[in-house]
């Protein structure tokens, strides 16, 4: 099983996951054969990649992507948001109060990512566009809780930053929508009228202080640069920090109306340029240590020349995959795959192979 671009589908291609709405409706089930009726409605429905069976690779086996969380949990999370969110713009003023069922499941993730304290994430996040708020915000929780769980904070801690991660971008729901999708650079106005979602978020949740504080300062800046107040070293608490991070880590990695995603391995590049500059250096370093730079099932280069698809990825070294190499310059196409830890025998990634790279080489091979 392989994530693969929406937009590298072809027909024939066996689905591995089933791809799911918000609302858990499933819009195609495991095993479908993709036709190109198919392809074009993933595609129509904003749906960036998905996971289907390799023939190539079937006898790799890539083991499956765990998530840090449950998948039933971060689809209700979803959900709920989802709802708390539309009943917040119609009820235009009132202080959000978080329901119970998703206090709850805020709690539920803590506890999941407490108990699995080797657990690495793998961007394995398939979403559609017209519901990139919900799940980004789900995304920002999952990233901060981690983050904030290898920082060494306490249960409380990470339920208090997890509920304001969560809600972090609420101000969103005052901001019109036509600014917000916007697919072209935004004009001067309107990137002050987004500037102001963070002020609105603190106002929308004025009943829960830690909340408040931690959505009025997620875009500040330790170097002054953020806003909407232009803060700087030892203003920015550490919660907003975690969450600001994780919501730049988030929105580089997705695919939006205005440009393409970066790989996580692009993505962690450019955190690690932020260290002391943006954010704080233990903060950094905290998400270095969490998120794999090659997920599973990312097909990769080794500096020897090795071909393979990565597996696992070693907590604290998240450049350092195992890779069940299958391809070697010595030997060509192998019958037999091995697995091989970049970190134990000094080797490195030198790229990411392409989806369409695979095909060409199986055919010079065979
Ligand atoms: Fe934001």
């Amino acid at each position: 099983m392989r994530k693969i671009q929406v937009d590298s589908l072809v027909p024939g291609m066996r689905l591995a996951k089933q791809v799911l709405g918000t609302n858990s409706e499933v819009y195609l089930n495991a095993g479908v054969i993709l036709t190109s009726r198919y392809i074009r409605k993933l595609r129509e429905l904003g749906f960036a990649c998905v996971y289907v069976y390799d023939a190539f690779l079937e006898d790799v086996q890539v083991p499956e992507v765990q998530d840090v969380v449950h998948e039933e949990t971060r689809r209700s999370a979803i959900g709920q948001l989802r709802k708390l969110l539309i009943d917040t713009e119609a009820s235009r003023d009132k202080a959000i109060a978080p329901p119970k069922e998703l206090t709850q499941t805020v709690y539920e993730m803590v506890d999941q990512i407490v108990e699995n304290p080797s657990r690495m994430i793998n961007l394995s996040d398939i979403r559609a566009q017209d519901e990139y708020l919900y799940h980004h915000s789900v995304n920002v929780c999952v990233l901060a809780l981690t983050a904030g769980a290898e920082i060494g904070l306490t249960r409380r801690q990470l339920f208090e930053l997890g509920v304001g991660a969560l809600l972090h971008d609420v101000g969103k729901m005052r901001i019109p929508t036509q600014i917000l999708n916007k697919p072209g650079r935004l004009t001067k106005e309107e990137f002050e009228i987004i500037k102001q979602h963070p002020i609105w978020a603190k106002h929308l949740l004025r009943d829960n202080p830690t909340g408040a504080s931690i959505a009025a300062m997620h875009h500040e800046r330790i170097n002054g640069e953020g806003y909407p107040y232009g803060l700087k070293l030892g203003e920015i608490s550490t919660y907003a920090q975690i969450t600001g991070l994780a919501d730049v880590f988030d929105a580089l990695t997705a695919d939006r109306c205005y440009r393409k995603a970066h790989p996580p391995h692009e993505a962690l590049e450019l955190l690690m340029a932020t260290g002391d500059y943006w954010f704080e250096f233990n903060i950094v370093n905290s998400f270095l240590a969490i998120v794999a730079a090659y997920p599973i099932g990312t097909l990769v280069e080794l500096n020897s020349r090795e071909i393979g698809v990565v597996v696992e990825t070693p907590k604290g070294f998240p450049t350092l995959p195992t890779v069940r190499v299958f391809v070697t310059a010595e030997e060509g196409w192998l019958p037999v795959p091995y697995d091989l830890s970049t970190l134990e025998n000094c080797r490195f990634v030198v790229r990411v192979l392409e989806d369409e790279e695979l095909a060409f080489i199986k055919k010079r091979f065979f």
